[in-house]
């Protein structure tokens, strides 16, 4: 098979300058690390095999290799001798080195890189029967980066690296991206008659350009004309110039796609989130990881959604959400909180100052108002009342409140659980709710109201509170017998209650 594809991505490099503990190429942006989006590339190829070369943190970088393309053979370079010593490396470790078609390299620190360019690239390397093909750009500044040095009549001669150019070298503005492309046959042949004799004391991969000109072999250049695509970054600085081009070109594509966004600088999109022709995006929102939005939802100002599911024609505002399935239709926020385990059904509302966990409410029930609803089953078309705790934590264990379908409940209850609430049950407000409550019947757990008459005006007397009293029980305020009220009973006093019984 001679167009077999086998990909070798250099990740072995230290990346001190982002002067963190986190390797470099784990270092996030879009949603995925750095080498995660290289993969992602890389996987438009279909390759037969990839090789990742790890060594600096490869107790961290193997792993997340591994997670992201379980596929993927590690080749472990413990010493960074350059990129063709690395190139070796990756060779070895393959059970069967590949004599025939196409080997890229790539490095696992270039975000931007597109699945696209590597085809075209790939595409391009073998229709002009190259020995090796360069991915080359023109760039403003060349400075570190290998010159392109071609011959009279244009035909590449060599990559010079940086430190060995010549000044006439240093003026040439085509540069080596990285990525390269070889015939695998020359590369197999080539590589390990790749020295080090050069101004850094490495094993140049470049050096391979060379070597197939000294052998009489085709040796092409592609020039890439976005290159950010293979521009890496080195520090935190650098990360965040990638990470805001990355989205700018992620919310870009979504645009194209039918989505409205009403200001793209202050939208984030991971590269994973998936959105539907006419969702609308406000001012002010994330939505991160793998989070969905179907069509005619709308979304913020002002939110965070990190791996949720937001349904057909749905409404979040101002709202923190976190593995949470919002439904068709549904209303969220503002003002909302949605913990792992939200499941709101359509047309379902989770209101203002709410904080969900752990919850599924079902098609078309509510919760409106300042509410804390944890390890709770609420059924369809069941309205809980303002400032309600699902109390789910013991102090020791959490366990679980279910409340029916149709459920009026009050405001001001406290669902102690485990506590079941019958289908179509009701309760009253204040209701500390400890037991089951039947279908059909109303819980009422607050002890009768006392009116203690008077009390203001002998308990507080001299304030503005009890002159406001007096005025009022002056302009004869009578109760529902016409009676005028009585005046002062003590604390104690405990004729409302059996006014009531
Ligand atoms: C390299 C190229 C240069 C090109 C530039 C583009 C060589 C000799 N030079 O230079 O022509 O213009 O990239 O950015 O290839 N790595 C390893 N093991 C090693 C050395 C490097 O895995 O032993 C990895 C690094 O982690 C990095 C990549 O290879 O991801 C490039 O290495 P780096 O040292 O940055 O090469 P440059 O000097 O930038
Ligand atoms: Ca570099």
């Amino acid at each position: 098979m001679t167009d077999q594809l086998t990909v070798i991505v250099l990740a072995a490099g230290g990346g001190t300058r982002m002067k963190s503990k986190t390797p470099k190429v784990l270092h996030r942006i879009g949603g995925r690390s750095m080498i995660e989006h290289v993969l992602v590339a890389v996987g438009a190829l279909e390759p037969a095999r990839v090789v990742t070369v790890v060594g600096h943190q490869r107790e961290l970088v193997a792993p997340h290799v591994s997670q992201a393309r379980p596929e993927a053979v590690l080749a472990v370079q413990d010493e960074q001798l350059g990129t063709g010593h690395a190139v070796r490396i990756a060779l070895e470790a393959l059970a069967e080195a590949p004599r025939e078609g196409t080997v890229l390299v790539a490095y696992g620190d270039t975000p931007l890189l597109e699945g696209a360019t590597l085809v075209d690239f790939t595409a391009s390397h073998r229709a002009a029967g190259a020995a090796v093909s360069i991915l080359s750009g023109i760039v403003d500044d060349p400075f570190g980066y290998g010159r392109i040095v071609r011959d009279a009549a244009g035909v590449v001669q060599a990559i010079v690296e940086e430190k060995d150019a010549s000044e006439a070298e240093r003026a040439i503005t085509e540069i080596n991206s990285g990525i390269l492309a070889f015939e695998a046959g020359f590369l197999l042949d080539t590589i390990g008659r790749i020295g080090n004799d050069n101004a850094k004391g490495e094993y140049y991969l470049t050096d391979a350009i060379g070597l197939a000109r000294d052998a009489g072999l085709t040796v092409a250049a592609h020039a890439v004309d976005d290159a950010l695509q293979t521009e890496g970054a080195n520090d935190r600085a650098q990360l965040a110039d990638l990470g805001r081009e990355l989205n700018r070109r992620i919310v870009t594509r979504w645009m194209r796609d039918g989505v409205t966004v009403m200001d793209p600088a202050t939208t984030w999109i991971d590269a994973d989130v998936v959105l539907a022709p006419d969702v609308t995006i406000l001012p002010g929102v994330q939505l991160l990881g793998a989070t969905v939005v179907a069509e005619d939802a709308v979304i913020g100002p002002d939110t965070t959604l990190e791996d949720c599911e937001i349904g057909a024609g749905a409404r979040v505002v101002r709202a923190h959400g976190q593995l949470a399935v919002i439904g068709a239709g549904a209303s969220v926020g503002p003002f909302a909180y949605l913990r792992p385990g939200t499941l709101l059904g359509a047309d379902g509302k989770i209101g203002t100052f709410v904080e969900t966990k752990n919850a599924t409410i079902g098609d078309g029930a509510k919760v409106p108002h300042l509410s804390y609803v944890g390890d709770a089953e609420i059924g369809a078309g069941s309205n809980i009342g303002a400032g309600t705790i699902f109390a789910n934590y013991d102090g020791v264990n959490k366990h679980r409140t279910v409340v029916g379908r149709q459920a009026k409940t009050g405001s001001n209850n406290t669902f102690v659980a485990p506590v079941v609430i019958g289908d179509g049950a009701s309760t009253g407000g204040g209701t500390v709710v400890r037991r089951d409550v039947p279908a059909g019947a109303l819980a009422v757990s607050t002890s009768p109201q006392r009116n203690l008459e008077g009390w203001v005006l002998s308990r507080r007397a001299g304030t503005a509170q009890a002159e406001a009293a007096a005025a009022a029980s002056g302009s004869a305020v009578a109760d529902a017998t016409g009676e005028q009220s009585e005046n002062a009973p003590g604390l104690g006093d405990d004729r409302g209650e059996r006014a009531e019984s």
